[in-house]
């Protein structure tokens, strides 16, 4: 099954073993998918003019985030549930991570703690927080992550509440999970997900849950279990962020940012990187696509803090595109758990893997040795961006 050759096979492999409401969950943007569309538009409409004659020899990709070496420009991207796709799918795609020498960036929201991701990968563990409507229990969370090696926290600023998913509702996707004849039917028509995956975690005596959580809070997607409910900090300002800052010693990330007014004050808050992202498509779905706003931010910010983008990146050139920009790194989220979903650690595996081919290929194509050499010179940018 992991002869897949990119990311539009590795999709169609994953939609097909995939319960319906899971696939739509991972794959879909919110509203009319007006943004996730112009996430790919916006990319494919960035032309490389490739240069000539450069020679040849060996490329490198390596790249340096917060002072540590990674032989790949990529990060696994935070996403909730990801270990639903596969019977403990995020420590199989952290191991991933590990075998590529690229750091995984652990959700808040997965199924798997923190913990557990760490003491079975040697991949950096980034951790994505979301505050909650309770600080001592977010900063109970963020002080484990540290105690387990965790030196950079990316906090998620694009999500106060959730974002209008239409098709979630109809499939009874959520927390927890709402029985309906469609549903039943949805997992009834997926044996190999239903035995593989779900049957397995009974088995084991654990009902996926959001890990992290605090175990009064903690609820399965089954909807038994917690005592008390918490929720996402619906009144997020740069008050939180400036109140985080002082606690966490380690490297501060936000993510979900797409003006340059707001890249400026995340520089002066005292953030050392951002994620110029519009959370893959599934937000505010009137969203820019990060690559049409990346130029100004990283003209804006670039020098003092370190820019990553994500969001629709799916082949080596999409990659090549935002380095060439500026970006310094791209996360990466549907792609890998497809990857993950396929073949666990050796599916997700094998997609980095062809990621990295595609931007060697990228690069030996358009004349460049290293992606330091990347610049904006190599791009044609359509109407005003760049
Ligand atoms: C996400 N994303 C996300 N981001 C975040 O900060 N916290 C989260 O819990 C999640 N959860 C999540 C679940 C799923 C299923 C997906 C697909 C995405 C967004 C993610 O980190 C990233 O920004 C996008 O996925 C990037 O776009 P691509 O690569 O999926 O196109
Ligand atoms: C999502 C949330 C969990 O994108 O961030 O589904």
């Amino acid at each position: 099954m992991n002869d897949f050759l990119n990311h539009a096979e590795v999709r169609q492999i994953a939609k097909r073993r995939l319960p319906r409401g899971i696939f739509e969950y991972i794959d879909r943007g919110s509203e009319d998918e007006n943004a996730l569309q112009r996430n790919r538009g916006a990319l494919d409409a960035v032309r490389i003019k490739p240069r000539v004659l450069t020679g040849g020899g060996v490329r490198s990709q390596a790249v340096s985030l917060f002072g540590q070496t990674h032989e790949v420009p990529i990060i696994v991207a935070p996403t909730a549930f990801a270990g639903l796709v596969r019977y403990r799918g995020e420590i199989e795609l952290a191991k991933a991570a590990a075998s590529c020498g690229v750091p995984f960036c652990a959700a808040m929201e997965a199924i798997t703690a923190v913990e557990e991701i760490a003491a079975a990968s040697s991949a950096p563990i980034w951790f994505q927080l979301y505050l909650w409507d309770k600080d001592e229990l977010w900063r109970d969370l963020i002080e484990r992550a540290w105690k387990i090696g965790v030196r950079t926290l990316v906090l998620t600023v694009d999500t106060p509440i959730s974002a209008n998913r239409e098709f979630n509702t109809r499939n009874g996707f959520g927390m927890p999970f709402r029985y309906s004849a469609r549903n039943i039917s949805d997992v009834a028509l997926h044996p190999r997900w239903a035995i593989g995956v779900f049957a397995r975690y009974l088995a084991t005596g654990k009902v996926p849950s959001f890990a992290n959580y605090p175990a009064a809070y903690r609820s399965t997607i089954l909807g038994r279990g917690a005592a008390r409910s918490i929720r996402h900090e619906s009144d997020l300002a740069w008050e939180n962020v400036r109140r985080l800052r002082d606690l966490w010693q380690g490297n501060l990330i936000l993510k979900g940012i797409l003006r340059t007014d707001d890249a400026i004050l995340a520089a002066k808050v005292g953030a050392d990187g951002i994620v110029v992202s519009n959370h893959g498509g599934r937000n505010l779905d009137s969203a820019p696509a990060p690559i049409e706003v990346l130029a100004e931010i990283v003209d804006a910010v670039g020098k003092q803090i370190t820019v990553i983008a994500d969001s629709g990146v799916q082949r080596g050139s999409d990659i090549l595109k935002l380095l060439a920009i500026g970006a310094k790194g791209v996360m990466i989220g549907r792609s890998l758990l497809y990857g993950t979903t396929v073949g666990g650690m050796s599916g997700a595996t094998r997609m980095i893997g062809l990621l990295r081919r595609e931007l060697d290929i990228a690069m030996a194509l358009s004349g460049c040795k290293d992606v330091h050499e990347l610049d904006r010179s190599l791009l044609e940018m359509p109407g005003r961006v760049g």
